[in-house]
């Protein structure tokens, strides 16, 4: 620390002449409350986000539902598929959320095993207790079961057995397994022996650290990740996801809450939209389902912004759309959606939320209606679901898709069609160059003040090319994208929200990049991107003050980008200054209001190409540093490449 403080000591030069180098910042004139929303999540499972990510089971196609039911499971003997002692039974016809269990057939004292082999690269064990679930019923009472953990060296690292309850009813069993060591790409080993009939629904396997402790619950590493973005929203469950790639594989909030087994699988989008990155073997479980998500936002104090299907699959893929005289069980699902969030316990919907849990409402203030939606098609759906929202819920603030791009006529009719109906919320999309990024940080400044509020729903520069598999997160994209979000600051009374995209992905499970953070099945790493949107998102402040360079905002003037807020609460002025040129710039900010005391500075900077990685992970990371500040005048240098946020009291 004391390294730092020398170094910023020699960076912060005492600048007393005022010149073109300096930046006026009048912190007694509030040019826009910043909302409590600004910075958030946009959440989707996409990259193995959910499934194979966050959620955190262990055993892939735990049910035997997948198209292909025995995908990542291994029998041994392997015959015994064949043969019968293993069968697949298919019960669709009567149970068409739970279509498959596994029979298991033993004559007299046969010992046969199931293998799985985890998502992507396999099971990662750590020195923390397992549990492992089984749903089964006794058919013919005799079997006995054992399990086995498996290191990525066949070395069995963790055993115990269970010992089945009687009756022929399905049942939820739960056993303890403890490790004796830890291990990557792993495996479980269920044997089954003796003699009997056992019917197997589920296989289930989770730490027992999960975030919160919650059985079943979510990656306590990567929540925690989340939760270090101090989120003022969480967008979920996506994305296209919301769409499917034809409407059958839509999501469906209802199917996805309740017990497990009436969780009905669906074969994700994403399992072949992305042609050089087939993943054949991507279903959704629905284990992290909307009970989920809200309470997902409730733990990490995002508001919840959920998404719903407006009667349209997506529209790049079949881009099926439900007869406009058919939406009533669509515009249902969004009105029932209000009644599980915000409900009291006297509601149909309110109540079922109180039996999984949560008696108090969730208080749901926002709803998506349609993800990337667009075109006459989508006008005319979203109308009606709207009057039906409002006449019941006026007070809900509906969000609207302008498509998938900006100032195309796709986003010019939507936009236009949305502000005549003077909509609460538009959503834009910006997938694009860092160059772009940095040469748009004035787009809302001629925003229309008395118009909808923006939301900047998915955005994310790209280092190669648009939608290129070859895109990374380095520095550049994260820079790029924090001058433009100086600009979203300094508008914030236009822009209500804004959320990078998208925000996981496993590092060899991918269709998708860049992304804010990356993991495997041990652990994650974040990006220089995750540090942009931590830096904005943590230093909010309250209200946005003007910061000029010759009274204009600074927005690409000598390659500098800058905003600033002053937070009310603690009496402290933020600066945000990125730097992007090649050199280092000194620059003296004049305040209208004295200072003493220290400031503090974090700094994110570095080669423009550098990335982090699961072998570097902290290649790019903020330092903090902190320098003395007198009067009314801060001198700063800047790094070249860098982000810099500057925190010092004010006597406002
Ligand atoms: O963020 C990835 C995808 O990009 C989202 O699912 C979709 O909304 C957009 O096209």
């Amino acid at each position: 620390m004391k390294k730092l403080l020398l170094l910023s000591g020699l960076l912060a030069v005492a600048v007393s002449c005022f010149s073109q180098d300096s930046y006026t910042v009048s912190t007694k004139v509030v040019k826009a409350r910043v909302p409590a929303t600004l910075w958030g999540l946009f959440f989707e499972d996409i990259n193995r986000a959910a499934d194979g990510g966050v959620y955190a089971e262990m055993v892939e196609n735990r049910g035997f539902d997948f198209p292909k039911p025995m995908t990542a499971w291994s029998t041994w003997p392997s015959s015994h598929l064949r043969d019968g002692v293993f069968l697949v039974v298919n019960q669709a016809a009567v149970n068409a959320a739970d279509p498959k269990y596994l029979s298991v057939n033993l004559r007299d004292r046969d010992t046969v095993g199931l293998m799985n082999s985890g998502f992507d690269e396999g099971m990662a064990f750590r020195n923390v207790p397992y549990s492992l679930t089984l749903r089964y019923r006794q058919v013919v009472p005799g079997v006995h079961v054992r399990v086995f953990l498996y290191n990525s060296r066949n070395k069995v690292i963790g055993r115990a057995s269970m010992t089945l309850l009687q009756g022929a009813d399905w049942v939820n069993q739960e056993l303890k397994v403890m490790p004796t060591d830890t291990g990557t790409r792993g495996k479980l080993l269920v044997i089954f022996e003796g003699a009997g009939k056992l019917d197997v629904d589920r296989v289930s396997l989770f730490p027992s650290d999960t975030w919160k402790g919650r059985p079943g619950g979510l990656r306590a590493d990567l929540v925690q990740k989340l939760a270090d973005l101090k989120p003022g929203f969480l967008r979920f469950p996506g994305g296209c996801i919301v769409e499917g790639n034809q409407l059958v594989h839509r999501y469906q909030w209802k199917h996805t809450i309740g017990p497990l087994e009436g969780r009905e699988l669906v074969q994700s989008i994403w399992a072949d939209d992305v042609e050089s990155r087939p993943t054949p073997d991507y279903m959704e479980s629905f284990g992290l389902g909307f009970y989920e998500y809200f309470t997902l936002c409730e733990d990490i104090g995002a508001a919840p912004l959920p998404i719903i299907n407006v009667g349209m699959s997506c529209q790049f893929d079949a881009a099926e759309v439900v007869p406009v005289n058919e939406l009533e069980p669509y515009i249902t699902d969004a009105l029932d959606l209000v009644e599980f969030a915000n409900g009291d316990t006297s509601t149909y919907w309110g109540k079922k939320r109180a039996e999984l849990g949560h008696v108090a409402p969730f208080g749901m203030k926002f709803l998506g209606v349609g993800n990337e939606n667009w075109g006459p098609q989508y006008a005319e759906r979203l109308a009606l679901f709207t009057d039906r929202l409002k006449a019941k819920y006026p007070d809900v603030r509906l969000v609207n898709a302008t498509g998938y791009s900006r100032n195309i006529p796709v986003f010019t009719y939507m936009d236009s069609v949305l502000r005549a109906r003077k909509a609460d919320i538009i959503d834009e999309h910006f997938y694009d160059t860092p160059k772009w990024f940095m040469e748009n940080s004035n787009r809302y400044d001629s925003y229309d003040r008395s118009g909808p509020k923006i939301f900047v729903g998915e955005y994310a520069a790209q280092s190669d090319r648009i939608g290129s598999m070859k895109n990374v997160n380095n520095l550049l994209t994260a820079l790029s994208e924090a001058c433009f979000m100086t600009g979203i600051e300094r508008n914030a009374d236009v822009v209500s929200m804004a959320s990078y995209a998208p925000l996981f992905a496993h590092v060899t499970g991918w269709q998708w990049t860049p992304n804010l953070i990356w993991f495997d099945n041990a652990s994650s790493f974040t990006t220089p991107n995750y540090y942009v949107q931590q830096l904005f998102s943590v230093n909010k402040g309250s209200v946005v003050v003007p910061l000029l360079a010759s009274g204009k905002a600074v927005c690409g003037q000598d390659s500098c980008w800058a905003s600033a807020v002053v937070d009310e609460g603690s009496h402290e002025l933020v600066i945000k200054w990125v730097n992007m040129s090649g050199r280092p710039l000194v620059r003296s900010f004049k305040l209208d209001a004295g200072m003493s005391g220290m400031a503090s500075v974090t700094s994110l900077s570095a080669g423009l190409s550098l990335v982090n990685s699961m072998a570097s992970p902290d290649a790019v990371r903020p330092v903090v540093s902190a320098f003395p500040v007198k009067g009314k005048v801060i001198g700063f240098t800047a790094a070249p490449y860098s982000l810099n946020v500057i925190r010092v009291k004010i006597n406002r």
